[in-house]
């Protein structure tokens, strides 16, 4: 099953600013975009990849995102070795390979660690993420999550969004 991370630490930055946000798991409901000043789009990584769910609702929808302020929030596990040249250009792969993909060239992209949440993956995904991990010098005891996720860093991008529509609603 596809699924999207939904970030609700942006809808709760945003919400602190008196902006109303609804979050909806891509591949469920379709909402009619009319009614919203603006869009986020969040997916994570999986094997190389972003949900399939999101990459189409955004194709079928890219159209209609207009002037309103838009941005699309990546998440994986690879930002956190962004210092690694080799990485940094996976992950500008993947990013230009979604764009391609979806015909959406989003004005901001926010890049996010996200989490390891070995507790709740089944054996083998944790047998599978334990070993990637390990590879990589990560964290690699499965009785436990981590979250990497730099939250100052996730509510100041909310912050910014906030600010992009108060612009256009001006
Ligand atoms: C099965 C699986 C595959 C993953 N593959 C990648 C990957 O190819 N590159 C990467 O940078 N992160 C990868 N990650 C890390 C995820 O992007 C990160 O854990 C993210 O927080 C997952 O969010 P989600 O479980 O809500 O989708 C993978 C994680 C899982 C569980």
């Amino acid at each position: 099953m596809s699924r999207v991370l939904i970030l609700y630490g942006i809808a709760e930055g945003l919400s602190t600013y008196g902006v109303a946000t609804d979050v909806i798991q891509a591949g469920t409901l379709d909402p009619a975009l009319y009614v919203y000043d603006g869009i986020i789009v969040a997916a994570s990584i999986h094997a190389g990849r972003y949900q399939k769910a999101v990459e189409q609702w955004v194709r079928a929808h890219t159209h209609e995102f207009g002037a309103r302020p838009t941005a699309f929030v990546s998440v994986c596990l690879a930002v956190l070795q962004k210092s690694d040249p080799k990485v940094r250009a996976e992950l500008a792969a993947i990013v230009t390979g979604f764009e391609t993909t979806t015909g959406w060239q989003p004005p901001m992209v926010k890049q996010v660690a996200g989490a390891l949440l070995y507790t709740r993956y089944n054996i083998f995904k944790q047998w599978i993420m334990k070993r990637i991990v390990a590879k990589a010098g990560g964290d690699t005891d499965v009785s436990r999550d981590y979250d990497y996720t730099d939250w100052a860093d996730v509510r100041a991008f909310a912050d910014e969004f906030r600010r992009l529509l108060a612009a256009a609603a001006a």
